[in-house]
């Protein structure tokens, strides 16, 4: 295990032998990879669900984390989260931050969830609604530190391509969604995909790629991340900044005249979304 896939340092000060013990009984594995954060005893459990989200937006962050909200820096969506290992690990490694975590499958928002709750991590809520949708409808201007967009499903099938989440007007979206400065993170195992958003991304952000893994967890941020790089797979990752230049209004009518994704999906790695289907989650 490597240093920085450790817990931070907050949890892991000098302790018994006895402790360490206990220690070791509390942190879950996958993949033989920490997941982060430390079951807590029960009585420090939190409740991080969000079970109904209300029938009209925007949400208003003082209601949906409480107190926590008015102690930190700012809001982070993680869209797609699957089960919610990016967001634990954004969450213990920058806890400055509160976090939204959706996923379209309520299975793995269910497992999220519980994960969340037994490390006590009161900062994160987690809820069943896809990415666009919860931009569009739930998330004020300018009302976002960070966006995460760890694996976007590339979908496969002919028939299914157009909800392929990374879109010209989906970047639009993300863009007004941000704070100035805000950032978009992408990343992706899909080699054609990446190169769309590199395409696109431009227009809205400035993109900076990243030529390996991330320093700051170098075994990886994410399940499909963790398999992928088993593999022998390239990940692609990147960090892109809102072009504080362009107004939202600009953004949308760029967007508009934009290609949309329509790449051939490489079937290849059709095997490697079973197999994360089959561990899921
Ligand atoms: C390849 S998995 C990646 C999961 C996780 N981000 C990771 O890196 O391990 C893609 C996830 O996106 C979810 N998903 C698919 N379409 C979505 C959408 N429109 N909005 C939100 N989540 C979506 C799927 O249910 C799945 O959990």
């Amino acid at each position: 295990m490597s240093a920085m896939d450790s817990p931070p340092p907050e949890h892991s000060s000098e302790r018994s032998p006895r402790e360490k013990i206990e220690k070791v009984k509390r942190i879950e594995r996958e993949f033989g990879i920490p997941i982060p954060g430390e079951i807590l005893p029960a009585e420090q459990w939190v409740k991080t669900a969000i079970k109904h989200l209300p029938a009209a937006g925007p949400l208003a962050w003082d209601e949906v984390f409480g107190a926590d909200y008015a102690l930190k820096q700012g809001v982070v969506l993680d869209l797609g989260c699957g089960n919610g290992r990016s967001t634990l690990w954004h969450a213990v490694v920058q806890p400055q931050f509160c976090y939204l975590g959706v996923d379209v499958l309520p299975v793995v928002i269910r497992y999220a969830t519980r994960r969340a709750n037994q490390r006590g991590l009161g900062q994160i809520r987690f809820a069943v609604i896809g990415g666009k949708e919860l931009l569009e409808n739930y998330i004020a201007d300018g009302s976002v530190a960070k966006i995460c967009v760890y694996h976007p499903q590339p979908y496969y099938e002919e028939r299914l391509i157009g909800k392929r989440l990374v879109t010209p007007e989906f970047l639009a979206m993300a863009h007004r969604a941000l704070v100035p400065g805000g950032e978009l993170i992408l990343q992706t195992d899909h080699p054609a995909y990446w190169s769309y958003m590199e395409s696109v991304v431009p227009t809205f952000f400035t993109l900076k790629t990243l030529p390996g893994p991330w320093p700051d967890a170098p075994r990886g941020r994410t399940r499909r991340e963790i398999l992928a790089t088993k593999r022998g797979l390239p990940v692609f990752r990147g960090v892109a900044t809102r072009r504080d230049a362009i107004d939202s209004a600009a953004a949308f009518r760029a967007a508009a005249s934009m290609p949309v994704p329509t790449f051939n999906a490489d079937r290849r790695l059709l095997e490697l979304d079973r197999e994360e289907g089959a561990f899921k989650p």
